[in-house]
């Protein structure tokens, strides 16, 4: 017998062993998110799907389904938190949106729109960043990594190479690539690897090509990012 949990009044029906947000992306309904992709095992480090179920906070990407839950996820007061998280992943890093080839295509930048972020309420922190341009064939921009762990995930699980981790903790945590000199540039990283293709914003960027599909005509230009789903999926619509 199919389980069903209800998700903002709606019947979303579920097997055993799905989260939430599993159950929610089957059944066409969208609870925005950045770390999670299908593919890969879920961190819960974003936090932007967090829901309420039955009256508790919890991330729908990790939490399992469990028959009569009762979900909400567009509440104002949910959106208004996740509003704070997106403006906070603004301010921590620099994204430059208007000067970024992945405009249009950036999936932090979609969720923003949706959930309605028009300005960041905090200072800028401005970091100072390098940018690593030593692959021959991608640019690494650590300025707009938001750290979800996609490429790490993918770079391990899916391509068996381990090209990139995460060094630090809480506001010291960042990027960096497995390679005595971290250059990405000194790895075995190649352009038909999964971890080329993950990266939800501007910051595992080919090189060669810019500009190919021009602003506005981009896969979220198009539609939002609710009912086009991850830039992960749309490879072929960048090129
Ligand atoms: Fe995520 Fe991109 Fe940063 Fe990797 S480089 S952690 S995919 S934002
Ligand atoms: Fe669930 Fe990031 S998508 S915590």
């Amino acid at each position: 017998m199919i389980e069903h949990f209800s998700l903002d009044g709606k019947r979303i029906p579920f097997q055993p062993g799905q989260t939430i947000m599993d159950a929610a992306m089957q059944a066409g309904e969208y609870i925005p998110h950045l770390c999670h992709n299908p593919e890969f095992r879920p961190r819960g480090s974003c936090r932007l799907c967090v829901v309420r179920a039955n009256g508790r906070s919890v991330a729908a990407c990790t939490s399992p389904a469990r028959e009569g839950l009762e979900v909400e996820s567009d509440t104002p007061d949910i959106q208004a938190d996740r509003r704070s998280l997106l403006q906070m992943l603004f301010v921590e890093g620099n994204h430059l949106c208007p000067a970024c080839e992945k405009s249009g295509n950036c999936q932090l930048q979609a969720v923003a729109y949706y959930c309605g972020m028009l300005a960041p309420d905090f200072t800028h922190l401005y970091p100072v960043r390098e940018l690593d341009g030593s692959h021959p064939d991608f640019v690494l921009d650590f300025n707009r990594c938001i750290l979800c762990e996609l490429c790490v995930r993918a770079s391990r699980d899916a391509d068996a190479k381990g090209v990139f981790g995460i060094s630090g903790r809480g506001i010291g945590a960042h990027l960096i690539v497995n390679a005595p000199s971290g250059k990405l540039g000194d790895t075995d990283f190649d352009p038909h690897d999964r971890a080329a293709q993950v990266c939800p914003v501007g910051a595992i960027l080919p090189k060669h090509k810019g500009y190919d599909v021009p602003i506005g005509r981009r896969i979220y230009d198009r539609k939002p990012v609710s009912l086009v789903g991850d830039v992960a999926d749309h490879q072929e619509d960048m090129s």
